[in-house]
């Protein structure tokens, strides 16, 4: 299959760019211990991904050890590469240090004019096509963020902005003050959903839907959890789970794993096949962003991506987790 898989496009919302269905998350990429902790692991990573046609690269500014590794491998294995590419970021995560401006309001106009100019620093390029604001500022109103935002549109640094970990009611805000003023508005929003998290469902979906927004899932595999190489009793060690959060193999609802199994056996899918093709059909997903560690697992899940289930197949799914 692999080569022969037509890899898919969805626009992300009703005003962003055309993103491949399945994107690739970049939270690996500088991750110690992992296959992508360097330069050489991170390359074959992105060649792979310019070669399925996947186009979707989601990083930010803190990913890595230090922060901005994951920016700064993929600045050197898109050189002269970067127009594959649609090339999303993130700035302003109140809970990690860049180093950057101590003790500026990280979604100040401050703060933004000069993170940006570190991405693209980092990221070797002039411009960043969907710039997110990592998690909301409850010191800066949301106008001035979308203010700076505007201004970095305008100058051509950054061609779309997103927001991720936005309640609804702060994506209703924010897209208010984009209209009130006549700035840039959030094309996309990302928050945690997976068979194993379902509160975006709830809330963050329904009012992606209800504002034309793009929405992408983070964890969509549940860090691994729902690809079918765990079970309640192997546990892979040359794994993210087992390096960094031995905890959540432990904690699973294994009960449910095991019926999701015997599911997908029943139905002739692989695990990665139902996961792909249940967070696919959800109304406003537009393209999951899972992450890797080797090329071949982005060949599985671009391949994955072509099991398309039936509705009544989707619900079977969803009611195993409901
Ligand atoms: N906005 C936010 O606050 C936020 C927060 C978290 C993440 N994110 C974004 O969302 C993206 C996706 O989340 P994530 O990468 O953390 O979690 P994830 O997609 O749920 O899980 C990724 C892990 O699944 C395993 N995997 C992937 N494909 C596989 C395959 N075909 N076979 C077997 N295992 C496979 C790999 O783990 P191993 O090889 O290590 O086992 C990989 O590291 C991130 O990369 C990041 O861009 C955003």
């Amino acid at each position: 299959m692999g080569s022969m898989t037509l890899i898919e496009f969805r626009p992300l919302g009703a005003s962003g760019p055309q993103v491949s269905t399945i994107g690739l998350g970049c939270n690996n990429f500088g991750r110690p211990g992992s296959l992508t902790e360097g330069q050489e692991g991170t390359t074959a990573v992105i060649d792979k991904a310019i070669e399925l046609g996947v186009t979707l690269l989601d990083t930010a500014d803190i990913y890595g050890v230090p922060a901005g590794t994951s920016e700064t491998l993929m600045g050197v294995a898109l050189k002269g590469r970067r127009d594959r590419v649609v090339l999303a970021t993130k700035f302003g995560h109140d809970a990690f240090e860049t180093g950057l401006l101590p003790g500026v309001p990280k979604g100040s106009r401050e703060y933004i004019r000069a993170a940006i100019d570190e991405s693209l620093r980092r990221l070797q390029t002039d411009h960043v096509d969907l710039y997110q604001q990592h998690v909301p500022d409850p010191a800066t109103p949301i106008e001035e963020t979308l203010g700076a935002l505007d201004e970095l549109v305008t100058e051509g640094k950054v061609l779309f902005v997103g927001s991720t970990q936005f309640s609804a009611t702060q994506l209703r805000a924010a897209d208010a003050a984009a209209s009130a003023t006549g700035s840039a508005r959030f094309v996309s929003a990302q928050s945690e959903y997976s068979l194993l998290n379902r509160a975006a469902e709830h809330d963050v979906l329904p009012a992606a839907r209800e504002l034309g927004l793009g929405f992408l899932p983070f964890f969509p595999l549940a860090n691994g959890l729902l690809t079918g190489k765990f079970t309640r009793t192997e546990r892979p060690a040359d794994t993210r789970i087992m390096r960094q959060r031995p905890q959540a193999a432990e904690d699973a609802p294994w009960d449910r794993i095991e019926r999701y199994a015997a599911w997908c056996a029943e139905n002739e899918a692989t695990m990665l096949e139902a996961t792909f093709g249940w967070l696919l059909a959800q109304p406003g997903l537009t393209s999951v962003i899972a992450g890797v560690t080797r090329p071949e697992q982005l060949a599985q899940n671009v391949a994955a991506a072509a099991w398309k289930p039936s509705a009544g197949q989707v619900a079977e799914i969803s009611a195993i987790f409901g």
